[in-house]
């Protein structure tokens, strides 16, 4: 069997196409009061791409992050799996998900999802969400 290249491992797809996808969404970010734009993409396990962006709000703690936004179009298209993650942001190089998104991908990922740090065209730093979160609380605590 020929060996696709693309491939970040286990079918989890190519990371230039969600690195792509996530820089597109930088486009619609809404970050007026930190000018910190942030693109999010997430593969499912359908092999579908779903972006989102930062929205904030002038009441600050009401803003979303990309992540957050990116899941919402996940779930709102009927889907329940990440297969794999990226994040890009407009003015740093790596933008590592903030903890309370770590939390939210962990719901519809698990420990060896790769999440793709980084820029389109650039070679990413990749690390699991296992990586990322380590020791999560997770559906077992809850004795599910
Ligand atoms: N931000 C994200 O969208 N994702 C992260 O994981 C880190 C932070 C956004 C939130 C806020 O709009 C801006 O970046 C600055 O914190």
């Amino acid at each position: 069997m020929e060996l696709d290249t693309r491939d970040s491992g286990a079918g989890r797809g190519d990371p230039q196409e969600l690195l792509v996808a996530a820089h597109s969404a930088i486009l619609n970010a809404y970050a007026p009061y930190s000018s910190f734009k942030v693109g999010a993409a997430l593969r499912s396990a359908s092999g579908a791409i779903y972006t989102g962006a930062n929205v904030e709000n002038v009441s600050y703690p009401q803003s979303q992050c990309a992540e957050a936004s990116a899941i919402g179009a996940l779930v709102a298209a009927g889907e329940r799996t990440i297969a794999a993650i990226a994040v890009v942001a407009e003015r740093v190089e790596n933008c590592p998900p903030c903890g309370g998104c770590r939390q939210r991908l962990s719901e519809f990922a698990d420990a060896e999802t790769p999440v793709h740090l980084g820029r389109p065209g650039g070679e990413p730093l990749t690390m699991t969400l296992g990586e990322l979160l380590p020791s999560s609380f997770g559906p077992a605590e809850l004795g599910r």
